[in-house]
């Protein structure tokens, strides 16, 4: 059944919101527990749909997976012999679904990922990934929709440079090349805390990685790996999400389990716009104790840079705050779908290019939107929030792929958001 949110206008978001687990970290952290036979224990795991999908994958390849959401646990049995095919129906479900590649090939010898379709925020390459593999020594081809990857005789360690730092490619070298006959030199890495938190997991199964979060790693090939039992980093993107809504609602949220250090461009961005950011105990808090804060202008880049998932949100907070800012997207194309929502509620927002140009406005004016992706769906909630009337938001299913039971969390910062049934009429 569709669902959609109504999200009743002119609410200060006030109290505490716990993250959990990275979305982002847990899928790969699930991933690379096929790099060990036997029983790998997750911890702090978000309850999201993507964690179900990554489950059935690994299912699919032979894997025992038992996956507790309520206790955000999944424990991983895996066997002396595990599968190596990445069904599209998955891949397209889930694109972090590639992670597979670099541990079925360092495992098994042979990888065949689906090559997932289009993708609702650009195109997404997978060059950086086979070009990774193939320094380690790989064959690879794409056949009938499918990235295939051989190394019969194992992988060997190599010396790799990715032309760019990207996120996905980093942790498929990184995974393929744990095991690989000697030395991996990987440079210009991603250095996101997701990619350091891979790499602890990788270390406690008994791998020998330095550099993780600095631009090179070096990887000492072993013969095996052990499983573990690992706690998944905090997710920055969800605890950035609270931060800008804070700030956007005008309100006072303290960010339970949020890591400041993680986000230290866009809290700082915050601070320096008017808002109050400061360090609790448990985590961090952010504030607007009077007036309206200020815009300011963000250009997404690889970490430490302003994250691209948090780019939305900047948009919905420039919408409302003080002022005229540009928001600039480095990263991926065609992600601005939420400017011609947020337009929908009467904010000044046009695009030229990779750029949107805004000029806030006091109150946003409530009106029927639609999510087109997880971030976009969070940034239009929290942008009804601050507009005089209902807004609708559909497309629920995408805010669900990232933020656990959204609604509730908002409810307990006083906000009035219910989960409803999609009426809307359907031609498809
Ligand atoms: C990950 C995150 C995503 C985040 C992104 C950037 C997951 C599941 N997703 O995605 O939420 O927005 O990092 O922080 O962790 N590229 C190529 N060729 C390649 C690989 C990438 O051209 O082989 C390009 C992409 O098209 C894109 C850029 O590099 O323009 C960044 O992509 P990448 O860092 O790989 O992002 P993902 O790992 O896909």
């Amino acid at each position: 059944m569709r669902e959609r949110f109504r999200v009743v206008g002119g609410a200060r978001l006030v109290g505490e919101v716990t993250v959990v687990g990275a979305k982002n970290s847990a899928l790969k952290l699930m991933a690379v527990a096929l790099l060990a036979e036997g029983r790998t224990t997750l911890t702090n795991v978000p309850a999201i749909a993507d964690v179900t999908i990554m489950a059935e994958l690994l299912r699919r390849l032979g894997v025992g997976v038992e996956y507790v959401p309520e206790e955000n646990r999944v424990v991983l049995d895996v066997p002396a012999t595990i599968g190596h095919r990445a069904d599209y129906e998955l891949v397209r479900a889930l694109r972090a679904s590639i992670s597979v590649l670099g541990p079925l090939v360092a495992r098994t010898g042979q990888a065949d990922v689906a090559v997932p379709g289009g993708d609702a925020i650009g195109s997404r390459g997978l060059d950086l990934h086979a070009a990774a593999l193939e320094s380690l020594g790989a064959k690879v081809h794409v056949t009938h929709g499918y990235l295939v990857a051989e190394a019969p005789d194992g992988l060997r360690g190599a010396e790799i440079r990715l032309d760019f730092p990207s996120v996905g490619a980093t942790e498929n070298a990184l995974t393929a090349s744990v095991l690989a006959r000697g030395t991996t030199t990987i440079d210009n890495v991603a250095k996101e805390p997701e990619i350091v938190d891979i790499a602890n997991m990788l270390t406690s199964m008994g791998a020998q990685i330095e550099g993780a979060g600095t631009s090179r790693i070096v990887v000492h090939g072993v013969e095996a790996l052990s499983p573990t039992e690992h706690a998944v980093v905090p997710d920055r993107i969800a605890a950035g999400t609270w931060a800008f809504a804070g700030a956007t609602t005008r309100g006072d949220v303290e960010v339970v389990g949020g890591v400041a250090d993680h986000l230290r461009v866009p809290l700082g961005m915050l601070a320096d716009a008017g808002c109050t950011v400061e360090s609790t105990d448990r985590g961090f808090r952010v504030a607007v104790r009077d007036g309206r804060p200020r815009s300011f202008d963000v250009a997404t880049l690889p970490y430490p840079g302003f994250p691209t998932d948090l780019q939305p949100f900047a948009l919905a907070y420039n919408v409302v705050a003080d002022g005229s800012a540009m928001v600039t997207e480095n990263l991926f194309e065609a992600r601005f779908r939420t400017v011609q929502e947020l337009a929908r509620l009467g904010a000044e927002a046009q695009i030229d290019g990779h750029h949107v140009m805004t000029h806030g406005v006091p109150l946003l004016s409530g009106a029927p939107v639609e999510s087109s992706d997880i971030r976009s769906g969070a940034a239009l909630v929290i942008a009804g929030l601050v507009a005089e009337g209902d807004t609708l938001v559909s497309g629920v299913h995408h805010i669900d792929r990232g933020y656990p039971r959204f609604e509730v969390a908002l409810r307990a910062l006083g906000a009035d958001v219910t989960r409803e049934p999609d009426d809307a009429l359907d031609f498809d």
